[in-house]
Parts: C-alpha cells; structure tokens; sequence
C-alpha cells in the first residue's frame, strides 16, 4: 500500500509491543505515506516515553501527556506536577489521554472522575487541547466535558465508540471525533453511520496502535501504517474520495494539534 499525507492521531509507540521493531515500524509508516504520527501517553511513565520518543523523531512524532483512566487511582499532585512539567516540552501538543472507563473500571469511578477534572483544568491552564476516553460512561463523559468549560479547552473524543447523540453533544461542544479500525468491523454499522454523518472539518482518523487493528489485518498488532485502511473505509462510508478523506483529517489534526 502506498498512500500520502496521512496523520496518526492516536499511536503507543512507546509500549513494549514494539520494542525491537520501532524504528522499521517508524520507517514503514514513513515510506508509505504517514506524514505526522502523535504518541498518546497513558500514565507518568510512558508520558516520559513520549517525550523521548518526540526527541528522536523531532517533526515526526508529536505527543500528548497525560493519565488514562485504568490509571486514575494513581494521579497525585505530585505526578500532576511532573505531567505539567513534561506538557511544556517541545512537542506536546495535547494533555491526555483522560476521561473515563466504566467498561472495565480499572481505577474507581470517584478517582476516575476527580484524575479527569484535574486534567482538564490543567489543559485549560496550559492552553493545550485534550485527548478523551470515554467507554460505557457517555453521560458523565458529556457531563464533565460541559462543567469544565471543553468548548474554550478544545479536544478529541479518540476512538469515538459512543452513539448518535452522544457524538452530536460533542460535536455542539466543539470537538473532533477521531475514528479507527473499528469502523472496519464487520459489526460496527451503527459507528459507521456515524463516521459517515460527522462534518468533514471535525473528523480525526487514528490506529491506537497496538490495539483496533483494522481490516485486513485485524488480530495482528496495529501499526501506524495502517491509518491508510481507516481512510479508505471512511472514503467508502461517506461516499466521498480518499484523498479528500487524507486532506481533511491531515488539515483538522493540524488545526486541532498546531501541528
Ligand atoms: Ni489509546
């Protein structure tokens, strides 16, 4: 596959997944046509990874800092202070990944809840957008996004795997759904229509490699070559043609990130 300015919003470049591989899989991405990735970090540790990775493939990767969820039990001021710290570092264009997981509630809901507020006003602070979880808790999500004031922070619902009306409440609040490799799922019919109903200037497309690998390779582990079939599904959903897809999202994720 051979493809042409594509970005990769939503990558975990620093997990051991790829440990051995990186840099072939870096130059993978490069050679067939992913012009910008953005290394997402989920707890202290891989929010360090990231800025560390940003440094050795400076205008290539970009990233964000921040504590998923599954790990909001853990964020302290202490570990908010180090992901301030780290949020000012060149290159880190975004705070996340936050938000909440009522799927698999790793961390309890009051942490989950409390690590989120605090991120978000942090994003606020440092006048950064945000980029959010949300699984199995649309309402609280929405909620919260509204009592911090999201409209003046700005952000992306990553992975968007909500319903109709939770995806027009965010695109009102002024956010970017990002859609990945599920949309290539045989079962997804309901996320494909709502990938196919998002204004073109507010979609984002992502692999959240390692994980969602997308069809053909689906079970494999992602990579953020294969940002490319996330595309072309989205061309073919929204009968529209790749390289107005490739454009579009390229420019809103430039625009969102000030990349
Ligand atoms: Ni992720």
């Amino acid at each position: 596959m051979q493809w042409k300015g594509l970005i990769d919003t939503h990558v975990h470049l620093d997990f051991g997944h790829f440990d051995g591989e990186r840099e072939q899989i870096i130059e993978r991405a490069r050679n067939g046509g992913v012009e910008k990735v953005i290394n997402i970090g989920s707890n202290l540790k891989s929010s360090q990874e990231t800025v560390k990775l940003i440094r050795r493939y400076p205008d290539y990767i970009f990233g964000a800092v921040g504590v998923h969820p599954h790990n909001a039990r853990d964020l302290n001021g202490d570990m908010l202070r180090k992901i301030k710290e780290l949020a000012i570092e060149e290159g880190i264009v975004a705070l996340g990944e936050m938000g909440l997981d009522f799927h698999y509630d790793n961390s309890p809901r009051d942490d989950q809840k409390r690590a989120f507020r605090a991120q978000l006003r942090l994003a606020r602070e440092l006048e950064k957008p945000v980029v959010i979880h949300s699984r199995s808790a649309e309402g609280e999500t929405i909620t919260i996004l509204r009592e911090e004031g999201i409209r003046e922070i700005g952000g992306v619902m990553h992975c968007f795997s909500g319903n109709q009306i939770t995806a027009e409440k965010a695109l009102e609040m002024g956010l970017y759904l990002a859609f990945g490799g599920v949309i290539t799922f045989p079962k997804a019919d309901e996320l494909r229509a709502i990938a196919a109903s998002t204004p073109l200037e507010r979609l984002l497309i992502e692999t959240d490699s390692p994980y969602l690998t997308p069809v053909p390779y689906r079970g494999k582990r992602n990579e953020p070559l294969y940002v490319g079939y996330v595309a072309e599904k989205l061309a073919e959903i929204r009968a529209e043609s790749l390289e107005e897809v490739i454009e579009a999202t390229a420019d809103n994720a430039r625009r969102l990130f000030r990349i």
